[in-house]
């Protein structure tokens, strides 16, 4: 077989068949396909499209690529969340010590930032020492111990989608409901878990902007997780505006220890308890979404979710006390008065990316100090010369660059824009969860 003819057959709108998609994931992860080749059959299938048979094949072939955890051995109910990517997005951090602390084992295997959204791996590495390369042993001992182990993908676990996931981030590959779905499947069903809820995210921050694209992406998730034997869930939910109001890595596990501690911003607080709740649904650990909030709520409250998070960064080597801070904080004022009538969440993104927040080639560091705290947020009034956004950057290489992008991303008018709901669906496999959750959002 050659790689270059399965390419040319996808190009030209050919279906591949199982063994193709085996073997070519196969050489890739050996290393004898080049990134070129196939960055090449990556853009192919993203314009093309993949048909439900080679999406099927992909995501197996993907999975296995790699170890496929066993978890049988750790008494519980193993749960996970995965979130397709945002802005501001930094729901894992909060979720995942709330669930453990709530009873369910969460083995998470997260990502890191992809194109203009942020990574849980890039975020937890801000704080100091943070070790996300667990060994599988390592991950076992952890999640025997305390019920929560966060981890990147190690060599072992989907590594064909460690590699692809790098090299979409940077050839324009990413925006792909079949390429995202083998993505974060084929990594999330190698965890060996009983359950996952999966947070699609819909608007001008998210990689599928319109809620047709989105719920189709939920789809394919939930129709993948159940055909392989896990509960699945998917909640839309609104990414037109950042989550929060932080925007960059330190800055956002600052505001993940704020919702733990019960002072944190609205929305963020309430989506984090919405995706526990399901997480505990799932699990059987509750059974309605009400529980499961009130649950959450308690949690925070008793300070239990916050003891687990410190419990993580121990166990894994972080400091908390170290978390860097950018030398300069510059406040972007208003231009003129009104209303916040949008963000152009994607723009906010890239803001942070240009300030050293994320990467644009593969090989780039990150900063972990910078980024943006906003001061206004959709439906906000706002006075001419009021702070929009605080700027927090170590460079001024490229400030002028996030200035523009952050000015030009606010729309500041006359007209009191209408708020989109946080949830705007469920798509899951039992309809009464989809009732349940509606209600909620
Ligand atoms: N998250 C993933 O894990 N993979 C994608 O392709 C997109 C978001």
């Amino acid at each position: 077989m050659r790689f270059i003819d399965l390419t040319r057959k996808k190009r030209d709108g050919g279906e591949l068949s199982r063994d193709e998609i085996a073997w070519a994931i196969r050489q890739y992860t050996a290393d004898a396909i080049p990134d070129y080749q196939m960055s090449a059959w990556l853009m192919a299938a993203l314009l093309r499209g993949l048909t439900r048979a080679e999406l099927a094949a992909l995501t197996e072939a993907m999975l296995h690529s790699g170890r496929v955890l066993d978890l049988s051995s750790i008494p519980g109910v193993k749960i996970d969340k995965h979130s397709t990517g945002g802005v501001g997005d930094k729901t894992s951090l909060i979720l995942a010590p709330v669930a453990a602390a709530a009873g369910v084992i969460v083995p998470m295997i997260s990502g890191r930032g992809l194109g203009h959204t942020g990574g849980t791996l890039d975020k937890l590495e801000s704080i100091p020492g943070f070790n996300v390369h667990l060994s599988l042993e390592q991950t076992m001992r952890q999640l025997a111990e305390i019920g929560v182990a966060l981890i990147g993908q190690t060599e072992d676990i989907a590594p064909a989608d460690k590699r692809l996931y790098a090299l979409r981030d940077v050839t324009g590959t990413v925006e792909s409901p079949n390429l995202i779905c083998a993505s974060i499947m084929s990594k999330k069903l190698a965890e060996g878990i009983d359950g996952l809820v999966l947070d699609v995210k819909t608007g001008s921050g998210a990689f599928m902007k319109s809620e047709e694209e989105a719920r189709h992406l939920a789809e394919l998730m939930v129709e993948t997780g159940e055909r392989m034997g896990v509960r699945t869930a998917a909640l839309l939910t609104d990414m037109d505006q950042p989550l929060g109001y932080a925007v960059g890595n330190a800055l956002e596990v600052k505001e993940c220890i704020a919702v733990l501690s019960g002072s944190g911003p609205q929305d963020l607080t309430r989506l984090s308890s919405l995706l526990t709740a399901w997480m505990l649904l799932l699990g059987g650990k509750v059974a309605t979404i009400e529980e499961g909030e009130q649950v959450f709520a308690r949690l925070i409250a008793d300070g239990s979710g916050l003891r687990k998070f410190h419990e993580i960064v121990r166990a894994q080597g972080g400091d908390l006390s170290g978390l860097p801070r950018a030398k300069n904080v510059m406040p972007l004022a208003a231009a003129s008065g009104g209303y916040v009538e949008q963000i152009d969440c994607e723009k906010i993104g890239i803001a942070s990316l240009v300030l050293g927040g994320g990467r644009e080639r593969k090989e780039d560091a990150i900063d972990p100090a910078v980024g943006l705290i906003l001061r206004k947020k959709v439906g906000d009034v706002v006075r001419a010369s009021d702070t929009l956004c605080e700027i927090h950057y170590n460079s001024e290489a490229r400030l002028a660059e996030a200035v523009a992008l952050i000015e030009s991303s606010y729309r500041v008018g006359s007209q009191m824009p209408i708020r989109r709901p946080l949830v705007s669906d469920v798509i899951s496999a039992g309809h009464q969860f989809a009732r349940s959750a509606k209600q909620e959002s």
